[in-house]
C-alpha cells in the first residue's frame, strides 16, 4: 500500500473504516428484471456517523483540522437549502467547539414541496445551531460572503471559509484516503475491483478519489454520475484543478483528462429536481437491501448505475463498488415523491 501523509492537520470525527458490503438482493432483483448483473458492493460512507453521516464528514476531518490549526473560531460555508454538506459542517463545528454561519442559496427553485423549506437538512441545521442566511439563486455570492465575513471580524471573530461541498484540495484529501481504504478492503475480501460508481456534485469526492487512484497507481475506474453540472465543459477544468492540487498535497502523480469519467445522462432537469428513475432506484435499494439512498445525489447515481448495468455498458464480469455518500435526511424534504408505487 502506498504511503499516505500523516502530518496534515486533522480533527477526528469518525471511527475507523466504513463497511464495504455486498448487495446480493439488489443483484438478484436486477437479474429478475432481465439484467445481466455483476457482483455489486456498497461502500457505506452514509455510516460515517456524524449527525446523519455522509461524505462531508470525511472532508471535514481535514477542513476542521485546518481551521483549528489556523486559530479560527467560526466556520463560514454555503450550499443549497437542503445541503447535506451544511448539515455535517454544522455538526462538525459543534463537535469542535466552533461557531458556524451557513449561507443557503435557493438553487432548487423549480421544486415546490413545502417540506423542502421546512424539513430534512434545513431542520437539522437549525437544531445543530447553525446561523442561517437564505439567499435567492441569483444572489451575488462573493458579496454575500464578504458581508458575512466582515460582520464576524467586526465582532472580534476569526472566520475560516469551507467552500461549497468542502471541495478543495484540503477536503478532497479525505477521498484520496478513501480510495486507498476501498482498495485495501477489497483486497482483504479477495476482490479485484473494476470500478467505483458515485454521485458527483461539487466535484471534491471524485477529485479526491482520482488523486488516491494516482497515488495507488490503480487501474480501477472512477465513474462519476453528474447530479449538478450538465456537461463535461462545465466541470473538467475544476476537477483537474482540485484533483491535481490534492495529488500534489499527498505526493501522488498527475491526474489526466482521460482519467475523469463523468456521465451526464441521469441528471434529469437539473440539480435537486427529482427523476422517475431516481425514485425507482431509491425504493428498489431500500426494499432489497434495507439501505436508504437520497433524492438529490445517491438516488440519481444509483439510477445511473442500474441503467449502465441494464444496457450492458457495465459488463457482468466486472466487480463494482457503489460509493454511498449519504444524504438520507434529504428524503424528508421530498415526501410527495416516495411511497406511491
Ligand atoms: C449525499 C451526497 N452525495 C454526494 C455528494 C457529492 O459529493 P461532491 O460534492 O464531493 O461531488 C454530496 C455533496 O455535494 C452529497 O451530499
Amino acid at each position: 500500500m502506498p504511503q499516505f501523509p500523516s502530518d496534515l492537520p486533522f480533527y477526528s470525527l469518525m471511527n475507523g473504516p466504513t463497511p464495504l458490503q455486498e448487495m446480493p438482493r439488489l443483484r438478484a432483483a436486477l437479474s429478475e428484471q432481465g439484467a445481466n448483473c455483476p457482483r455489486l458492493f456498497v461502500k457505506r460512507d452514509d455510516m460515517t456517523g456524524l449527525a446523519g453521516g455522509g461524505n462531508k464528514t470525511r472532508k471535514l476531518e481535514y477542513l476542521i483540522g485546518d481551521a483549528l490549526a489556523q486559530g479560527a473560531d467560526t466556520i463560514v460555508t454555503a450550499g443549497a437549502i437542503q445541503s447535506n454538506h451544511v448539515r455535517q459542517t454544522a455538526a462538525a463545528a459543534a463537535n469542535a467547539g466552533l461557531k458556524v454561519h451557513a449561507i443557503l442559496f435557493d438553487t432548487v427553485d423549480g421544486y415546490q414541496d413545502p417540506a423542502y423549506r421546512t424539513s430534512g437538512n434545513l431542520l437539522l441545521d437549525k437544531i445543530l445551531g447553525a446561523k442561517i442566511r437564505i439567499e435567492p439563486k441569483d444572489a451575488d455570492a462573493i458579496a454575500v460572503f464578504k458581508e458575512v465575513l466582515d460582520a464576524i471580524k467586526a465582532d472580534g471573530g476569526t472566520p475560516y471559509v469551507v467552500p461549497v461541498g468542502g471541495s478543495n484540495a484540503v477536503g478532497s484529501t479525505a477521498y484520496a484516503a478513501v480510495f486507498l481504504e476501498i482498495e485495501e478492503q477489497a483486497a482483504t475480501q479477495g476482490l479485484a475491483l473494476d470500478r467505483i460508481v458515485h454521485a458527483t456534485g461539487s466535484l471534491g469526492t471524485q477529485s479526491g478519489l482520482l488523486a488516491g487512484r494516482a497515488l495507488a497507481g490503480s487501474r480501477t475506474r472512477v465513474d462519476g454520475i453528474s447530479v449538478a453540472r450538465p456537461t463535461r465543459d462545465a466541470l473538467i477544468d475544476e476537477v483537474l484543478e482540485i484533483a491535481n492540487a490534492t495529488a500534489k498535497r499527498i505526493g501522488a502523480g498527475r491526474v489526466n483528462d482521460a482519467d475523469v469519467l463523468v456521465d451526464f445522462r441521469y441528471l434529469g432537469e437539473g440539480y435537486g429536481l427529482p427523476t422517475k428513475d431516481m425514485v425507482s432506484a431509491v425504493e428498489l435499494v431500500a426494499r432489497t437491501e434495507g439501505i436508504l439512498l437520497d433524492p438529490v445525489y445517491t438516488g440519481k447515481a444509483m439510477a445511473g448505475m442500474i441503467a449502465l448495468i441494464k444496457s450492458g455498458e457495465i459488463s457482468p464480469d466486472e466487480t463494482i463498488v457503489f460509493l454511498h455518500t449519504g444524504g438520507m435526511p434529504g428524503l424528508f424534504a421530498y415526501p410527495s415523491q416516495f411511497g406511491n408505487g
